[in-house]
């Protein structure tokens, strides 16, 4: 809170408030307005929450006009050229980097929950072959309930952390099953001697018939992959999780309320739309066609992976993630003609008017999905691999709702439907 009040005047009425005017540590200044229904009678409108802070964090920074990234105040550049996925879950969960021992606690509390109940695979294995992944992970998370809730004491900060672990270690294990279950393999088991992506990655595409080598290449593409899709404050998907979490919900309903709101295609499913797109639009040739439908008002086509509701600038991710394609493509000695068609396809939007004066930029799913493909993830594998990656963020703002709630979330509305009137019997209606 700041000293600096903003006064908001009803002409109507001669009343006026007083709104406190916050100062976050870092970006705009924000309008508290909880006073505005008390003092002037009129509640706030906002569809989309495009204007409004829900809460206050202290994990993630944003400058969407500058294009900047921070968890806990560390820059996106950094963390992706120096960390690894499981040091930038910890600090996304706790506040700070780890000291080596820290670390070390961290490791082996991640890896000694990796497993899941044997009666889960059995659960997986109801699920029609060819069910969407993400379908299939929101159902199997959201079980996880059923099994660990009567343990959960939801009040104490130590078994809350616990289930925040869980969530994170056993996300790749159900992820893989999923997979599997498509695939028609028999379940893999994490090995718990490897870390984190290559575990991930043994349990994907290890058949019984034959050795399966982890690649180093594939490995440290996807801890990078993963370090970027961590957490990225108040998105859909995490103001979901929050809000579920408001209600008291058991964490594993809170992060399987976050994997149904990742599916859209606005969000999380946008890699997966633009891989589809990217094979619709074919060839370069095709490109003006597609950038002239994408501006079309008439037509619903949109450039998937371009635009960002917080970016008025380049997605910082979107720029790392178009380095690590090419030296993927390179290090695998492999090129993919969507590649080269995603990068024409950048460069047109950006010289196009439409695009400039609206701000639409690449965002971190324009380039991820050929990534993933190179790697050899189906298509509708991709979303999954952003929700393994965004646990953290989603169990790193449910914990810091659990230390400092806010109330349930419960937002108004203006009604705009028919005011009252009689009920009319069926016999008597025309
Ligand atoms: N292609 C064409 N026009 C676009 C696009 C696009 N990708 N994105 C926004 N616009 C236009 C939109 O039509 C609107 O025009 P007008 O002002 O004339 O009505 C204007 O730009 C503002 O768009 P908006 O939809 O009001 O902006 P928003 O902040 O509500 O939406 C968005 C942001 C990400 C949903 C949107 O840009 C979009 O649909 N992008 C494509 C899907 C996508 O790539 N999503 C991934 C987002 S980043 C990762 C994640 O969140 O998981």
């Amino acid at each position: 809170m700041t000293d600096k009040r903003v006064i908001l005047s009803d002409e109507s009425s001669g009343k006026s408030v007083e709104l406190p005017v916050i100062q976050g540590s870092e970006g705009e200044p924000t309008l508290s307005i909880k006073g505005v229904p008390g003092e002037l009678g009129y509640f706030t409108y906002d569809p989309g929450f495009t204007a409004t802070a829900s809460c206050t964090s202290t994990i993630t920074f944003i400058d969407g006009g500058k294009g900047i990234l921070r968890y806990r105040g560390y820059p996106i550049e950094q963390l992706a050229e120096q960390s690894t996925f499981l040091e930038v879950a910890y600090l996304l969960l706790n506040g700070e980097l780890p000291a080596a021992a820290e670390y070390d606690e961290f490791l082996n509390d991640i890896t000694y929950h990796t497993m899941v109940h044997e009666k889960l695979n059995t659960f997986i294995k109801g699920f029609h072959y060819d069910a969407h992944p993400m379908a299939m992970m929101a159902g199997v998370v959201g079980s996880l309930a059923a099994f660990y809730h009567e343990k959960l004491d939801m009040k104490d900060p130590a078994a809350r952390m616990l289930a925040a672990k869980r969530m994170i270690a056993k996300m790749p294990t159900i992820a893989a099953a999923c997979y599997r279950h498509h695939m028609g393999w028999p379940t893999s088991y994490p090995l718990n001697r490897l870390g984190f992506t290559e575990r991930f990655l043994h349990m994907m595409f290890s058949v019984p018939a034959e050795e399966y080598e982890v690649s180093e290449v594939a490995a440290r593409a996807f801890d990078l992959l993963f370090i970027l899709h961590a957490d990225h404050e108040q998105n859909a998907s995490t103001s979901t999780v929050r809000l579920v979490g408001s209600t008291g919900a058991n964490p594993y309903a809170c992060v399987a309320a976050g994997i149904s709101a990742l599916w859209g295609p606005a969000h999380g499913g946008a890699n997966e739309a633009v891989l589809n797109m990217l094979e619709q639009i074919g060839s370069v040739a095709n490109i003006p066609k597609f950038v002239e439908k994408a501006k079309d008002r008439d037509d619903p086509f949109r450039l998937m992976g371009f635009g960002h509701r917080v970016y008025r600038n380049y997605d910082p991710r979107a720029s790392i993630i178009r380095d690590a394609a090419h030296e993927v493509l390179n290090e695998l000695g492999t090129s993919d003609p969507l590649m080269e068609l995603a990068m024409e396809l950048e460069q047109v939007a950006l010289k196009d008017e439409y695009f400039i004066e609206k701000k639409l930029y690449p965002n971190v799913d324009f380039y991820s999905g050929i990534i993933y493909k190179a790697l050899g993830i189906p298509k509708s594998m991709f979303t999954v691999m952003f929700a393994i990656a965004r646990t953290v963020g989603w169990v790193a703002h449910w914990l810091e709702h659990c230390d400092n709630p806010t109330p349930i979330g419960r937002p108004r509305q203006v009604y705009s439907g028919p005011a009252e009137r009689k009920y009319v019997p069926l016999s008597q209606r025309d």
